[in-house]
């Protein structure tokens, strides 16, 4: 398994964009996952998990539309009737699913500490991705940060095997690296499940390497899915909670730069509007 992982402390890349590149370089030609040591701290991990409880004490489920520059909000995704058919229709896998995704949207008002800590994360993805240093913070370049924190609740969450290569495509993102950031760690938080990838066949079970703080890199064109989440003694007494408030079981940071023109409309486009990390 070894020979499909690199993995290197964040202090030893993170301010050192010439040894960043070879990495990806050799992440790229010989197909292989790259796992960041210890990017986040443990109060850098707690300042995004306060800010997703309050999304979830506050709200209740339900999706709403960016377009009008909604609030904050979480909701259940999965794969629905139409969402399989949609797939069909455009010569995609199906991608069964169980996910509370939240979202933190960009026209918030954040305190500076979670501010700060997204421009960290972006400007590093924009490294791994090598885009424009402000791509996503600035939005004249055409896209926005969509902050997303993914929660497989034990016993519920899980997502099929699955590449992410026609959504790149129809989004336009110009890197094939998906960066993620764990937020938390099997063996603490949940006992079993958790990432894996398909690497020449041969499937990688990666969660063992990787913990609450690390950051995963991964070629969305390879097949990968999170097996079910589940804690160390099966909730059979009372079965998956679904509208748990509960911030539990396995939790990761996605933060994506999203093309504006495709997400939002043209009257909500107000850089004004958006007060966070945009400058
Ligand atoms: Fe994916």
């Amino acid at each position: 398994m070894k020979e499909f992982i690199i993995s290197v402390k964040a202090k030893d890349c993170i301010d050192l964009p010439d040894k960043l590149n070879l990495i990806l370089k050799e992440v790229e030609k010989n197909n292989k996952v790259l796992i960041i040591k210890n990017f986040l701290t443990n109060s850098q991990i707690n300042c995004i998990l306060e800010e997703t409880k309050k999304v979830l004490s506050k709200m209740r489920p339900g999706k709403k539309d960016y377009s009008k520059l909604c609030s904050n909000f979480y909701h259940m995704e999965k794969n629905t009737k139409d969402d399989d058919q949609k797939r069909i229709n455009n010569n995609e896998p199906l991608r069964p699913r169980n996910q509370r995704v939240f979202k933190l949207l960009p026209w918030h008002d954040y305190n500076n500490k979670f501010i700060n800590l997204i421009k960290k994360i972006s400007v590093f993805r924009n490294q791994i991705g090598k885009r424009n240093k402000n791509y996503g913070l600035d939005i004249n370049q055409g896209y926005f940060n969509f902050v997303q924190v993914i929660q497989y609740q034990p016993d519920l969450g899980y997502i099929s095997k699955h590449n992410d290569k026609h959504f790149y495509d129809r989004y336009k993102i110009s890197s094939p690296f998906e960066m993620l950031v764990m937020l938390s760690t099997r063996g603490k938080e949940y006992h079993k499940g958790g990432l894996f990838v398909e690497i020449n066949s041969k499937k990688i079970d990666l969660e063992k390497l990787i913990k609450k703080g690390d950051i995963v890199v991964y070629n969305v064109k390879n097949n990968h899915g999170v097996e079910k989440i589940a804690e160390k003694n099966s909730t059979t007494n009372y079965g998956p909670r679904k509208n748990s408030k509960l911030l539990n079981g396995r939790i990761s940071l996605l933060v994506t730069p999203y093309l504006i023109s495709k997400t939002l409309n043209k009257k909500s486009i107000d850089p004004s509007k958006f007060k966070s990390w945009i400058h």
